[in-house]
């Protein structure tokens, strides 16, 4: 097995990745893919589909990587049987896509049968192979028509989406099992409310704490509703992106606390309401003046605290944080933000002193560290602190890395020694955390295919399959292949 690649001398958290061993993983523990409807359905007005939030950022100058849109991404609504069937062919057995709330329910007004109809050809095709569908309601991307009654910031909007979610189970729970309400949730408040990078490109701390409380209150009433209809096989639930955050110095108290921060400011905010029924005090001290508690009303945190029957972990990398005296590592996103002339400021509300710091880890092509020893705390924690206590499994619902891919003349991707690396690293944390008692089920790989990776366009590829944009051709890369054989075998080959 190749090695993780590196910049030079190991940090001794990429150490320790022992890939000399053949690793099993139980029988059962499922092997997948994952996508979302805004990045590689394209369509994007056709048969009704109207406006997303993504759809009016695209056209906002600077928003996006070189003005790219969504309008054909992977073009895969009108690819879909032959996406499926290299799915099949990969020998995946579990396939995580989005349903586009703007393609169901265009303006948040009536169904449109013809939007429902594509998923549910989807799901009756992926069933006719032997693939499970896991079907995530919200992957960021809300009817227009919402945000211009002022989209999450809006109270209404976590309604809206409740009664939006409870008819798209009513029509697919005959045929699909697995249900996410959310996917990270921290994105679609504090990315794209109060850091400005993602749609609808604001950069106000109070609506962003506000997106954050409506979106958890969207979560429960979808799942309480969707529940009250629910069978028993049904599982519901919801998926996070964590980071693990480490003190630049753990003796000096100024960076444990920003460490304490950007876990309260990522993870616990979302966490402690869903597995607990609270917000955690310090985050609420740490948000009050954007106004956190301000939207707390009634029997909200109950809601919120509806029952789960899995917690989705999307995980792709930790980060080392400091406090004010420490000077701030160079932010890639950020800067490559700043290139394009957009306002953004730091989405980390009530802690913007807080900054990255360095360490000498190897990056993917997002300028992310390669931390594979982040997901093993990370699933131990959460096993020890929420899942654990809670009586309900974890999924890797996401996780994987851009890289600069060379094709050759052929379109084939030799990602042995990057992506197939860093996957291969991540599946070996994930069968150590589970080693030691973490209930981890399932690992479904970001992404299926390269697509439309939000503000960074077609700029970053993430898929296992490569896509040429010009011919729209699927290529599976090393990736894939290796994946397939892991898949097949359930055991990561030394
Ligand atoms: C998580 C998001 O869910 C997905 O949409 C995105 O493409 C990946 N992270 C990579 O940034």
């Amino acid at each position: 097995m190749t090695e993780l690649p590196t910049t030079g001398t190991p940090h001794p958290l990429a150490a320790g990745l022992d890939s000399t061993r053949t690793l099993e993983f139980p029988p059962g523990f499922r092997f997948g893919s994952a996508t979302a409807a805004f990045q590689i359905e394209g369509a994007a007005h056709e048969e009704g589909r109207e406006d997303s939030i993504w759809d009016a950022f695209c056209r906002v100058p600077g928003a996006v990587f070189e003005g790219h849109d969504g309008s054909v991404a992977a073009d895969h609504y009108h690819r879909m049987p032959q996406d499926v069937a290299l799915m099949a062919e990969l020998g995946l057995d579990t396939y995580r896509f989005s349903t586009s709330w703007a393609r169901i329910k265009p303006g948040d007004r009536t169904l449109n049968p013809k939007g429902l109809d594509f998923y549910s050809r989807l799901v009756d095709e992926l069933l006719g192979r032997g693939i499970a569908p896991w079907l995530t309601l919200y992957h960021w991307d809300l009817p227009q028509a919402l945000q211009e009654r002022g989209g999450w910031a809006n109270r209404d909007t976590a309604y809206r989406f409740a009664d939006y979610a409870l008819e798209v189970f009513e029509h697919l729970k005959d045929r699909v099992t697995d249900w996410t309400t959310l996917n990270e949730p921290w994105c679609s408040s504090f990315l794209s409310y109060a850091g400005g990078e993602h749609a609808p490109g604001h950069t106000n701390p109070e609506e962003a704490v506000a997106a954050a409380h409506h979106l958890l209150l969207g979560h429960g009433l979808a799942s309480g509703a969707m529940r009250e209809v629910a069978d028993k096989e049904h599982r519901l639930g919801i998926t996070l992106n964590f980071t693990v955050a480490d003190p630049a110095n753990p003796a000096n108290a100024v960076d444990v606390d920003a460490a304490r921060r950007i876990d309260g400011a990522f993870n616990r905010i979302f966490l402690d309401p869903i597995f607990r029924g609270q917000y955690p005090t310090d985050v609420l001290e740490d948000m009050a003046e954007a106004g956190l508690e301000r939207h707390i009303r009634g029997n909200d945190l109950e809601v919120i605290a509806a029952p789960i029957d899995v917690l989705g972990v999307n995980y792709y990398n930790g980060e080392l944080v400091a406090g004010p005296t420490t000077p701030p590592a160079p932010d890639e996103s950020l800067v490559f933000a700043s290139d394009r002339g957009l306002p953004r400021r730091s989405p980390i509300v009530g802690s913007e002193r807080v900054g990255r710091a360095w360490r000498d880890l190897p990056r993917t092509a997002m300028g992310w560290e390669v931390q594979p020893g982040g997901l093993e705390r990370l699933l131990l924690r959460l096993e020890e602190h929420y899942t654990g206590p809670a009586g309900i499994p974890m999924v890797i619902t996401e996780n994987g890395a851009a890289y600069d891919d060379v094709a050759d003349e052929a379109g084939f991707v030799d990602d042995s020694g990057d992506r197939l690396s860093f996957i291969d690293a991540h599946l070996r944390a994930t069968h150590r955390a589970m080693e030691q008692g973490a209930d981890v089920r399932g690992y479904l790989v970001w992404s299926l295919m390269d697509n439309f990776e939000w503000s960074f366009g077609y700029d970053k590829r993430f898929g296992i399959v490569r896509v040429d944009y010009d011919t729209q051709a699927r290529i599976p890369k090393a990736s894939a292949k290796w994946y397939a054989q892991v898949a097949a075998s359930h055991r990561l080959p030394a």
